[in-house]
């Protein structure tokens, strides 16, 4: 992996890692946190946020895609999400298909741990035959 490369994946990795500090999940005590960038370079992040009315709660790169569409930001370069424990924490279904709205097949999802980096996946990876904005399109 190139320098710039593995210094963006840094920076992602501080963000997710910063965001986890503020999830709200005390009812599944497993604390998320994402962080994605841009093509402006911006980087957005986000938290789970859980609620009492267990389906209501709010994945963490739920909350980083919020950010991103409230800047006015309309596509995902990559995105990294950090959770604790021996798993890997990758994105559940439903946001799988969150990420795709916003991305491309060559989107690179990183899933990390408290000690770095775990794994790289593609979207076309984690999503494969996915659904998209293009479906609709006449
Ligand atoms: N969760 C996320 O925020 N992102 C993921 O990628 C996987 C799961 C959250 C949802 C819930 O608050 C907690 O982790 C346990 O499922």
């Amino acid at each position: 992996m190139s320098k710039s490369a593995e210094s963006a994946i840094s920076a992602l990795f501080d963000a997710a890692r910063a965001a986890q500090r503020h999830a709200y999940a005390p009812y599944s005590r497993f604390n998320v946190g994402a962080a994605l960038r841009t093509p402006s370079g911006a980087i957005f992040a986000g938290c789970n946020v859980e609620n009492a009315a267990y389906p209501e709660g709010a994945c963490a790169e739920t909350g980083a895609i919020s950010a991103m569409a409230l800047a006015g930001e309309r596509h995902i370069e990559e995105i990294l999400v950090i959770g604790d424990g021996e798993g890997l924490c990758t994105p559940c279904g439903g946001c799988r298909q969150r990420i795709r709205e916003f991305a491309s097949p060559q989107t690179l999802i990183h899933v990390a741990g408290p000690e770095g980096l775990r794994m790289t996946l593609s979207l076309a990876e984690l999503l494969p035959y996915s659904f998209g904005p293009d479906h609709l399109k006449r």
